[in-house]
């Protein structure tokens, strides 16, 4: 038996597997984020352990035989956070997270080097990556960076709880901007950006490579049989793409959850830096990704239908019986669906979601239409900044709460004029992503390279060419609204 472990933002979640990769049980406990203000977004560590205990008991109570089996445990997250550790191992502050944007000015600090950064990290100095968080805490809170010894990932935490032991892997790692990602090892000069050391890293290893056995304590009080191994893990889109079997550079996936993402496997290290294009590793040797990240996909839906008092069901009905008229696309508002600042391709923390060419006949199904064709613009930015250094892939597969709805999936078909698919996959895809990640650690288990399989799809979408030339008309009209709207962006912040 194996375990996955995916510390989500919102929740842990926990999947138990049998070697044939059967799901014999799921469990999920949820963790709360605060914000001490305005664009921070933090979490307390203590909360993942006490949610990961939660789940453990929910998967004995479902499979005590099974669970007391277990041979190993992969591990996977949110990335880029920052969870801090003084030199007895106790963590100093809350953990900043991924979508915290405090720290935009100590991104160019982080940047103006007498070397090139961006060629050894691959990519931008964004707000979400680790390294500048590292900065704004120097800069702000000198007694906690004065403390620091060591700086784990969330995930990384939860493995440091596990097994006392300091180890990373490479697709996470790729999130700090202290990876030296072509070569796969911490780069000193990229450290020293951030005044640490590698001694103030965690070791590295691959995804599927061993990181040390389960605490005798913990073994003991879950009831364990075994000397349970932790395998490395990943970054929660990596394991996502285990858990899909997306692997190959001819793969890819769009997920439509919180965030949007556009996620490509590759065989080189390749980088699109000027698009704000995310070059990391994957979690199996050898193998990269490219990633564009929008910060809030169906978040905006999630966030209109609430304001309009609509359940998404419902709008998404109103939305697709709207899209059948052309006249009503062509006088539709616009919508920019950047309500926490955007990564690919604007690296913008100041700009903001906003609706555009508003009318006296504007209703709320009109700007329903609007958040979804926004979206989806951005999701096309996404593929298009990737399609500049690799147009390797083939059929996309399509996951996360949006892909529940065909409308929507037919609509991003013909607007990226690519065949997408419908995967099966659950809440549990990175989860179950990691738990194959653990089965490398069986050494009973012989055809390794059997373990990763594609996932069945359910469902697949061809373009449709009505309303095509019209969606692209509007999504150049999109195009400049942003580039007009940039200008003031940061002064519409000003009260912040
Ligand atoms: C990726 C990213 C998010 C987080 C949270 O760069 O920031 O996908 O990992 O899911």
């Amino acid at each position: 038996m194996y375990i996955g472990i995916d510390l989500g933002t919102s929740s842990v979640k926990a999947i138990l597997i049998d070697n044939s990769q059967k799901i014999l049980a799921t469990s999920h406990s949820p963790l709360t984020t605060q914000s001490p203000k305005n664009g921070y977004s933090e979490q307390n560590p203590e909360e993942w352990i006490k949610a990961t205990h939660n789940c453990f008991q929910e998967l004995i109570k479902k499979k005590p035989k099974d669970f007391s089996n277990t041979i190993s445990i992969g591990i996977s997250g949110h990335m880029h956070g920052a969870t801090l550790l003084d030199n007895q191992g106790s963590v100093i502050r809350p953990c900043i997270l991924w979508n915290d944007t405090r720290s935009h000015e100590e991104c160019e600090e982080f940047e103006k080097q007498s070397f090139d950064v961006r060629s050894i990290s691959g990519n931008i100095a964004m707000p979400g990556f680790t390294a500048p968080k590292i900065n704004w805490v120097k800069n702000n809170e000198v007694e906690n960076f004065k403390k620091i010894s060591k700086v784990l990932l969330p995930k990384d935490f939860l493995r440091f709880y596990l097994t006392g032991e300091f180890y990373s892997e490479m697709s996470d790692a790729s999130g700090t901007l202290w990876l030296d990602v072509k070569n796969r090892k911490w780069s000193d000069k990229l450290l020293a950006c951030s005044y640490l050391e590698e001694k103030n890293m965690p070791k590295l290893v691959e995804g599927n490579h061993d990181t040390g056995f389960l605490k005798q304590s913990l073994k003991e009080k879950f009831k364990f049989i075994n000397n349970v191994i932790i395998v490395g893990g990943a970054g929660d889109n990596a394991a996502a793409a285990i858990g899909m079997g997306v692997v190959n550079e001819n793969q890819s996936f769009i997920s439509l959850g919180t965030s949007g993402v556009f996620f490509t496997p590759t065989e080189n290290f390749l980088i699109n830096t000027s698009d704000a294009v995310h070059s990391f590793c994957h979690c199996l040797p050898n193998k990269w990704h490219l990633m564009s990240v929008m910060l809030s996909a169906s978040n905006c839906l999630d966030w209109i239908c609430n304001i309009t008092n609509t359940s998404i069901n419902e709008a998404l009905t109103n939305i697709e019986k709207y899209y059948s008229n052309q006249s009503s696309i062509m006088n539709s508002s616009y919508f920019l669906p950047y309500l926490t600042g955007e990564r690919t391709p604007h690296n913008d923390p100041f700009i903001r979601g906003s609706f555009h060419s508003i009318k006296t006949n504007t209703d709320k199904t009109d700007m329903q239409y609007a958040v979804i064709e926004g979206i989806s613009f951005a999701i096309l930015d996404g593929v298009k900044s990737i399609l500049k250094v690799n147009e390797n892939f083939d059929k996309i597969y399509v996951v996360g709460g949006g892909s529940k709805s065909s409308f929507w999936i037919q609509f991003l078909s013909s607007l990226l004029n690519r065949q997408l698919r419908i995967c099966d996959q659950s809440e549990f895809g990175a989860a179950l992503g990691v738990a194959r990640l653990a089965i490398y650690a069986d050494k009973n288990i012989e055809n390794k390279e059997e373990i990763i399989k594609k996932i069945k799809f359910k469902k697949e979408f061809s373009p449709q060419l009505d309303n095509i030339e019209l969606l692209l008309k509007r999504y150049e009209v999109w195009k400049n609204i942003y580039s007009s709207n940039k200008i003031i962006a940061s002064d519409l912040l000003f009260s912040e």
